[in-house]
């Protein structure tokens, strides 16, 4: 029999019972199962996730949920991008995938009252400003860990705290399954891959660069021997300071396991963590001091 067409090994689920179904039928099987939860409009970020967990797992699922719950009120959830037909076409080329894309409406019952907290390392960074963020980010990821039963969960480490709290979560909550962090990808000129960057108009794109040039710029200082945490975040704030139309939001580094703000002389690992607002479109990225 000759291999089918590689668009026709993606399978698509909206049900959420049905995932589950299909999960526990996988697990009898004695399949190891990989899920990449993502919001879709995907890009070479989200399939290097999915060849890492490949690499892991005889099951490759991949989700694709705009959640709401993890946006503000006033935050980009009705504009953020959605291209469902185009995703398909991008996993088709990965070889089989069962992509599980439920509606809200199937995900979350109208009551609903049980919720995943956490308090400590969801207050800072990110958290600060998008209060209950993260409380959405680990209610769905918690369903989807229990409707597609990973052994497996890739996540990308662009979004850094969001690891770090599902990290966390995995912990506490002793789910049973493994993280697996994949690498921040970038654009050619630097910029991280995120599905907001089309969002960005061209005169704010071409300024975008900054937070790749103000991470690669602490990480030399942090080469060259500098010590001083107050340093390292002043010079974020300069590089982030030369593109005109960028509005910083923090430009901070923290410990990696307790996101407490680094000590004077920072240690490793020491996360350097930018929030910077172009316009409506906000955009993060970080690296991961690891030596001096
Ligand atoms: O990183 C994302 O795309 C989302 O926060 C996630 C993990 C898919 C949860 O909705």
């Amino acid at each position: 029999m000759p291999e089918p067409p590689v668009m026709s090994r993606l399978e698509v689920l909206r049900d959420p019972a049905v995932m589950q179904t299909r999960a526990l039928a996988w697990r009898r099987a004695g399949r190891r199962i990989g899920l990449v939860p993502t919001m879709g409009y995907l890009h070479p970020g989200h399939i290097s996730l999915v060849r890492l967990a490949r690499e892991q797992a005889d099951v490759v699922v991949v989700s694709i949920f705009v959640n709401p719950t993890q946006f503000g009120p006033r935050e980009d959830f009705a504009t953020y991008p959605r291209d469902f037909a185009r995703d398909l076409e991008l996993l088709g080329a990965e070889g089989a995938i069962t992509v599980f894309a439920p509606e809200a409406a199937a995900v979350y019952a109208p009551d609903a009252s049980v919720q995943v907290c956490e308090e400590r390392l969801a207050s800072c960074l990110c958290g600060a400003t998008r209060p209950g963020h993260f409380r959405g980010v680990l209610t769905v990821c918690a369903k989807l860990f229990h409707l597609a039963l990973p052994d497996v969960a890739a996540f990308g480490r662009k979004d850094a705290q969001q690891l770090r709290l599902i990290e966390q979560m995995v912990r506490d909550l002793n789910f049973p399954l493994a993280i697996l962090p994949g690498p921040i990808v970038r654009e050619p000129d630097g910029l991280a891959m995120s599905s907001r960057n089309v969002r960005l108009p061209a005169a704010h794109r071409a300024q975008a660069t900054c937070l790749h040039r103000a991470l690669r710029t602490i990480e030399q200082a942090a080469a060259r021997g500098e010590r001083r945490t107050a340093a390292l975040e002043a010079l974020l704030r300069a590089t982030i300071a030369t593109a005109p139309d960028a509005r910083l939001e923090y430009a901070e580094l923290r410990d990696w396991h307790t996101l407490a703000p680094a000590p004077a002389q920072w240690h490793a690992p020491t996360l350097a963590a930018l929030a910077v607002h172009f316009g409506d479109v906000r955009l993060i990225d970080n690296t991961l001091l690891t030596a001096s």
